[in-house]
């Protein structure tokens, strides 16, 4: 369902405050979750685009909490275009003058975009967060606030039953983050961890069917290039007693599926962390679009197998960076501001620690002070590494069309580290077996689609019908397709049928390696269909298509889609067969 046909209801207990004269709709919602705590939840139904995850559909929330025990602590804030509903909602539930505590649990400006605001009406909170977070708050905090630095497994009494007991969970996604457990309630706040962008006036996650999809790909995005960051959190949370609510900083609260998200995060982590080539990606947080960047470059990664590790410039240690270079296949570097110390001191430890064989990619972040890649880009060449991919510079502010570019460049590289082990497994199946999958026989198409500026395309020969009613077919996409990011449940496309005898330009045409970002349809004839993706003029047929679902194997997604409408260009031609001499590789 598109966000914006949305109602949004009252619901028992839910205050709803509404911004009027604004266009897009922003709304605040409040409810009791447990004794003594309250979720702030502020609606943004129309975002349509979050950064990396351009892919969302469905808005998002950004979550508050506030725990009131013989002393009170609010748990995060809200992104700034709520300022004045949220410090209204604030002040209906709570005299701040009575917030004693503001827990931190990240810093970016979704969740702390209003700190300096609560801190004017709050002056006497003391504000609690990891090390890395009050460093960060008081580069944009600009002036003296009180402070308690936590460390995993520090409590923190309010009175009342409400022992809070942090846990330390760096780089989900920043490496500033701590989750925060209250004994009394067994809810576990955890900012951007296992939430998802959905916006919804339901708090929790009554229906898993729903939101499965959005929670997966916010996994993918954000979660998935740190899942050995992950892991060991999940490690930490094993330490706590039962988690009966995870309060997260997006979308939806989980309460009813809290065992078996929980549990996906943990799959999906252990099956990302498995894989034998590891990348090693720096961003400088905070910094230009330097962590957005590297997100996207880090997807684009994990797409292919190949494991990633994240590691903040301006606070990673000397010794941890010397470590995950030792271990890495390759590097992609964002540049940081030309002025910050630590970073640039974190430069010259990965200079130092870098070896010949292997890959590297870099990207300036936008931040007005970065430093230049050129001569950066020299002194890793001169040590012999190989650039994986073309410098990305960023000039203005990123576009969806420049996060494609990143994930593009980053699934270059994994294809490159990984090229190896592809060729070892195909040389590995058994002749016989691998000729007889070879005689499984497979029309030639072409998927084409475009979803806002962004398109793309791709050869396929794994398609089939697959129902009547609805009228359905099933197309696997290998997980390292551009493509694939563009053919979520909802997206739409056109499956283009090509001609035998006549389809030998339009497959090498798109048979090509094209360069990230590159245009897939440049010299060939389109015409739009009505669902907005390109119709090929050459093609014998072509059906306008609508995913309707997704199922992951472990090196494809089968999509299977509806279809709409479709015609044929020439009656009693036939359409192409792929000949195959072996089923092992395409
Ligand atoms: Fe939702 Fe990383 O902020």
């Amino acid at each position: 369902m598109k966000a914006g046909k949305k109602g949004c209801q009252q619901g028992d207990g839910i205050m709803v405050a509404t911004a009027t004269q604004i266009q897009k709709r922003l709304t605040v919602e409040t409810k009791e979750i447990a004794q003594e705590t309250t979720t702030i939840r502020s609606l943004d139904w129309d975002r349509d685009r979050f950064d990396i995850e351009f892919g969302l559909k469905n808005g998002t929330t950004y979550n508050s909490f506030l725990i009131r025990g013989s002393k009170t602590a609010l748990v995060d804030t809200s992104h700034e275009k709520f300022r004045q509903l949220y410090l209204d909602t604030l002040k209906g539930l709570i005299d701040p003058s009575q917030i004693d505590y503001l827990i931190i649990s990240h810093t970016e400006p979704d969740h702390s975009g209003l700190v300096k605001d609560v801190l004017a009406l709050a002056p006497q909170a003391i504000v609690v967060g990891s090390k890395v977070a009050i460093q960060f708050l008081e580069g944009f905090v600009h002036q003296p606030f009180e402070k308690k630095i936590v460390k995993n497994g520090d409590r923190l009494d309010l009175g009342n039953g409400h022992e809070l007991e942090f846990v330390i969970a760096p780089n989900l996604h920043w490496p500033d983050t701590i989750f925060t457990f209250d004994h009394k309630t067994q809810i576990l706040f955890t900012c951007d961890a296992f939430g998802m962008h959905y916006c919804s006036s339901s708090t929790f996650d009554e229906d898993l069917a729903t939101i499965e999809e959005d929670f997966r790909y916010y996994y993918d995005c954000l979660m998935g290039p740190n899942a050995r960051s992950v892991l060991s959190a999940l490690k930490r949370m094993k330490e706590l007693p039962e988690i009966r609510t995870i309060g997260t900083g997006h979308g939806p609260l989980l309460h009813h599926n809290v065992t078996e998200l929980v549990g996906r995060y943990r799959q999906w982590s252990q099956d990302q962390a498995k894989a034998d080539t590891t990348v090693a990606v720096f961003y400088a947080s905070d910094y230009g679009y330097s962590d957005r960047l590297s997100q996207a470059i880090a997807h684009g990664i994990t797409k292919t197998g190949v494991a990633v590790e994240m590691l903040d410039l301006r606070s990673a240690e000397p010794q941890e960076i010397t470590e995950v270079v030792g271990i890495a296949s390759g590097l992609v570097i964002g540049m940081p501001p030309i002025s910050d110390v630590n970073a640039q001191a974190s430069l010259s430890t990965i200079l130092a620690a870098a070896k010949p064989k292997q890959s590297v990619g870099f990207f300036e972040s936008g931040g007005g002070d970065d430093e230049s890649v050129y001569p950066l880009r020299i002194k890793f060449t001169d040590l012999g590494l190989t650039e994986a991919f073309p410098a990305i510079l960023v000039k203005e502010t990123p576009h969806e069309t420049t996060y494609q570019v990143c994930d593009e460049a980053g699934t270059d590289l994994g294809q490159l580290l990984s090229r190896d082990r592809q060729i070892n497994k195909i040389k590995s199946l058994d002749a016989d077996l691998e000729k007889a999958l070879g005689r499984i026989s497979g029309g030639l198409y072409i998927i084409t689609t475009k979803k806002g500026d962004l398109s793309s395309a791709m050869l396929a020969s794994w398609v089939s019908q697959a129902s009547f009613e609805p009228l359905g077919v099933t197309i696997a996409v290998a997980k390292d397709r551009a493509i694939e990011s563009l053919l979520h449940v909802g997206d739409r496309f056109v499956l283009n049928v090509l001609e035998e005898g006549n389809y030998q330009a339009l497959m090498k045409h798109f048979l090509k390696r094209f360069a990230p970002g590159g245009d897939r349809f440049a010299g060939v004839k389109t015409q739009p269909a009505a669902n907005g993706s390109p119709i090929l003029t050459e093609a014998l047929a072509y059906m306008e298509c609508e995913v309707s679902s997704r199922m992951e194997l472990a090196d494809h997604w089968i999509i299977y889609a509806t279809v709409d409408a479709g015609r044929v260009s020439k009656p009693d031609a036939l359409t192409a067969v792929h000949h195959r001499k072996v089923g092992n590789y395409y």
